[in-house]
C-alpha cells in the first residue's frame, strides 16, 4: 500500500508567488479580507449591534480566530461538526443556527458544552426535550434560542406562537432560554433598494415585536439575532436587533455584489485557473469546472484577463468565451470570482492566502465535509 500523503499537497507546494502556484487553487487576498473585516466590525460598532459571523462559508479555524480577534462576539455555525471544529480553536461563544436531532448528536453536544458555551437553535420541544434531558444527566445547562419564521418558511415557530414556546422552554430544567433568531433570506434579491429596505424592515419587526412580547410575558430575551451579507446594510440598522450573522461579507462574491447589490465590500476570494486548451478562436478551456467553482446560484465571472466570460462548467472543464482578437494561450492564468462563495469554498481543502502577488499562508478548511 502506498504511504504517500496526498492530502497536504499545498503545504508541500513551495510557490512563493501566485504566478508560480499550481492550479486550480482557491485564493484569499489577505489585504481585502482584513479591510472587509474591519468594515463590518466598524459598521456593527457604529450601529450598536454585535457581530456573530457565519462560519459556513470559510469553515476554517484560521479565519474564525481572526474574526473573533477583530471583534466578533463569537461565530454562527450551520452544523454541530462546524461548531466542534471552531471550539477546538478555542472559540467558546458558538451559535449553532440549526436543529440538533438524534441521540448521537445530542451526546456530542453535551461534550461540546464541556469545552464551549454553545447556543442551539430549536423550533420544537422534540429538539429541546432530549437536549435538556442529556444536559441534566451530565450536570450541565445549555443555551437555546428559538428560530422564528419571519417569512422564509424554512424552519421556525410562527411569531404568534413564540411566547408560549419560550415559556415552555424556560421551564425545562437544563435549558437556558437565551433569545430568538430569524433569517430574512427570502428578501435578499429584491432589486429596488427602497422596497428591499421596507420588506426587510417589516420582516425584522416581526422578530423584534416577538422579542418584546416575550419580555412583556416576564421572560428575558437577550439575543435577537438575524442577518446575512445580502441584507447587511438593513439588518444592522434595525432597532431591537442585538446581533447579526452575516458571514460571506468577509470574502464577498458576485451573488452579494451584483444580485444583492452590496457595494461597499471587496472581492477577496478568487479561484486561479489555467488555460488548458484553445479548441476554437472564440473558446478557451480552463482546468476549473464545477468541481472547483460552483455555478449554481450564479455563474463565476472572470477578474483577469478582462473581457472573458464563463459560458459553461462541466465537472472538470470550464469553457470561456474569448472576444475576437484577444490573445490567450494554453498555459495562461485566469482569475475567477465565485458566483456564490459558499458552494465553492467547500470544494477545496485550503485557502492559498496572499498579499498582492506574494503567497503568505495556506489555511485549511478544517470543517469542510463536517456535515453531521
Ligand atoms: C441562518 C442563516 N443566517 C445567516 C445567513 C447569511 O449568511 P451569509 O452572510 O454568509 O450569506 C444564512 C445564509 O444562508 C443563514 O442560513
Amino acid at each position: 500500500m502506498s504511504t504517500t500523503d496526498f492530502t497536504d499537497d499545498l503545504a508541500a507546494d513551495h510557490s512563493a508567488t501566485l504566478a508560480e502556484l499550481d492550479t486550480p487553487a482557491l485564493c484569499l487576498d489577505l489585504d481585502r479580507f482584513e479591510r472587509n473585516l474591519q468594515t463590518v466590525v466598524n459598521l456593527c460598532r457604529e450601529r450598536g449591534v454585535d457581530w456573530r459571523p457565519h462560519a459556513k462559508c470559510h469553515k476554517s479555524q484560521d479565519v474564525g480566530s481572526r474574526l473573533v480577534a477583530a471583534g466578533a462576539l463569537g461565530l454562527t455555525c450551520a452544523k454541530l461538526g462546524e461548531a466542534e471544529v471552531m471550539a477546538d480553536a478555542g472559540i467558546r461563544d458558538l451559535l449553532i443556527a440549526n436543529m440538533i436531532v438524534g441521540p448521537k448528536k445530542v451526546a456530542r453536544l453535551v461534550e461540546l458544552r464541556r469545552v464551549a458555551d454553545p447556543i442551539v437553535c430549536v423550533d420544537s420541544l422534540d429538539q429541546a426535550g432530549p437536549i435538556s434531558a442529556a444536559m441534566h444527566a451530565a450536570g450541565l445547562r445549555c443555551r437555546v434560542i428559538i428560530e422564528v419564521d419571519i417569512g422564509l418558511h424554512r424552519v421556525g415557530v410562527a411569531p404568534e406562537k413564540t411566547v408560549e414556546f419560550a415559556a415552555t422552554l424556560s421551564a425545562l430544567p437544563c435549558i437556558q432560554f437565551a433569545g430568538i433568531m430569524g433569517y430574512e433570506g427570502h428578501l435578499l434579491t429584491i432589486a429596488d433598494p427602497d422596497e428591499k429596505r421596507a420588506k426587510i424592515g417589516e420582516a425584522l419587526k416581526l422578530l423584534t415585536d416577538t422579542a418584546d412580547a416575550i419580555r412583556a410575558a416576564g421572560l428575558s430575551c437577550d439575543i435577537v439575532s438575524c442577518g446575512g451579507t445580502g441584507s447587511i446594510a438593513f439588518c444592522t440598522a434595525q432597532p431591537g436587533i442585538t446581533e447579526v450573522q452575516a458571514g460571506g461579507a468577509i470574502f464577498m462574491d458576485d451573488f452579494y455584489r451584483l444580485t444583492c447589490q452590496v457595494d461597499f465590500l471587496e472581492q477577496a476570494l478568487t479561484v486561479h485557473a489555467t488555460v488548458v486548451s484553445r479548441p476554437a478562436p472564440d473558446r478557451a478551456v480552463i482546468d476549473a469546472g464545477r468541481k472547483t467553482i460552483n455555478g449554481e446560484i450564479r455563474m463565476p465571472s472572470v477578474q483577469s484577463p478582462a473581457g472573458l466570460t464563463v459560458k459553461s462548467l462541466s465537472a472538470e472543464h470550464g469553457a470561456l468565451e474569448v472576444p475576437e482578437g484577444m490573445e490567450l494561450n494554453v498555459g495562461d492564468r485566469v482569475v475567477l470570482v465565485p458566483g456564490y462563495g459558499d458552494l465553492t469554498t467547500v470544494l477545496h481543502n485550503r485557502f492559498v492566502v496572499h498579499r498582492g502577488e506574494q503567497i503568505v499562508g495556506s489555511w485549511p478548511l478544517q470543517a469542510r465535509g463536517r456535515l453531521h
